[in-house]
């Protein structure tokens, strides 16, 4: 599933006939609930470690079915309602159903218009895909708001980063977890107190130290989720190409194309939206920064891949 998505709810609404033998679950009662911008899951049936989940997606949502983690976890979807598709051109439509058994790539599908799946699991995956979601994502957007951000800055940097990632043709596992990073890339800023990340005057050197910790923290955040793989591009989103950057000064092939992503991003959205210390910037200036730093912080292929991306995302492609 995918999840970078803000979650805006959480219910339990299990509504059973009682019998002392048969527990039926009725229509519309789920054991659990959890909803986002994206769509929802809802939990109707958890037995013995196997799930049953129904599934919702908006227009525009993304579904992503992953390799099993190990040979004996299985995961079937059945697609109740609408259909998606893939990159390829891959259809999945009403009646439908795939498994991801043998799956050695990640496929991401797309949602045409409002689906509905079940999502059968061999293992429990609600609480993990649902709690620790709710959890980080809510956090990242908490944190951005702090930091005086709008609080669709991380959407923002999450669909800006997808779509420049998919203009240099990355294949989709790796898609797939920048998303999450692009999503949690400054969740580590939790742990910066308050007073240094809202403070109005100038950092002092100490407090500037005290910040550039950020992007390790938010790799520690992650290290035992099932997003730990976005730990890498949460580490490195303020290293640069020249060595300028931070918390390690790496530079060159050493920095994940996919961290440099979410660094042309990120400084593209902090440039063009309201900062508390200035109005947004016309895009055309944020554009013109970014090339004067091309081959110098950012590789100037990414840079471009972004722009085209902007482009796309403006045509509504
Ligand atoms: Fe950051
Ligand atoms: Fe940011």
């Amino acid at each position: 599933m995918n999840g970078a998505n803000t979650l805006i709810g959480k219910q339990s609404t299990f509504a059973k006939r009682q019998n002392p033998q048969l527990q039926i679950v009725q229509q519309g009662g789920y054991l659990e609930s959890v909803s986002s911008k994206a769509g929802s899951l809802n939990l109707m049936v958890s037995n013995k470690g196997f799930e049953m989940i129904e599934g919702t997606l908006k227009i525009n949502e993304r579904l992503t079915l992953l390799p099993p983690d190990d040979p004996n976890h299985s995961e079937t979807y059945y697609i109740l309602e609408g259909s998606l598709k893939n990159d390829a051109g891959l259809m999945l439509e009403l009646g439908d159903s795939c498994s991801t058994q043998g799956l050695q790539d990640t496929f991401i599908f797309t949602a045409l218009g409002f689906t509905r799946f079940l999502y059968i699991s061999s293992k429990p995956i609600f609480h993990e895909i649902s709690h620790e979601m709710q959890d980080l994502l809510q956090l990242a957007v908490d944190i951005e708001l702090k930091d005086g951000y709008t609080a669709d800055h991380c959407l923002r940097l999450q669909r800006l980063s997808y779509a420049t990632g998919q203009e240099l043709a990355l294949e989709s596992h790796r898609l797939h977890v920048l998303d999450y990073g692009a999503y949690l890339h400054d969740v580590g800023k939790i742990k910066i107190p308050l007073e240094i990340l809202q403070k109005p005057a100038k950092l002092t050197d100490e407090e500037y130290r005290i910040i550039k910790n950020h992007p390790s923290y938010g790799y520690d955040m992650l290290a035992n989720t099932f997003m730990k793989e976005a730990g890498r591009i949460v580490e490195q989103h303020h290293e640069r190409l020249d060595g300028s950057g931070y918390p390690f000064a790496l530079s060159q092939e050493n920095i994940l194309l996919e961290a440099y992503i979410v660094a042309v991003a990120d400084t593209y959205d902090a440039m063009t939206t309201d900062r508390p210390y200035r109005k947004a910037l016309d895009p055309q200036i944020a554009f013109d920064e970014l090339d004067k730093y091309s081959n110098i912080h950012y590789p100037k292929e990414v840079v471009k891949a972004f722009r085209s991306a902007v482009k796309r995302i403006e045509l509504g492609h």
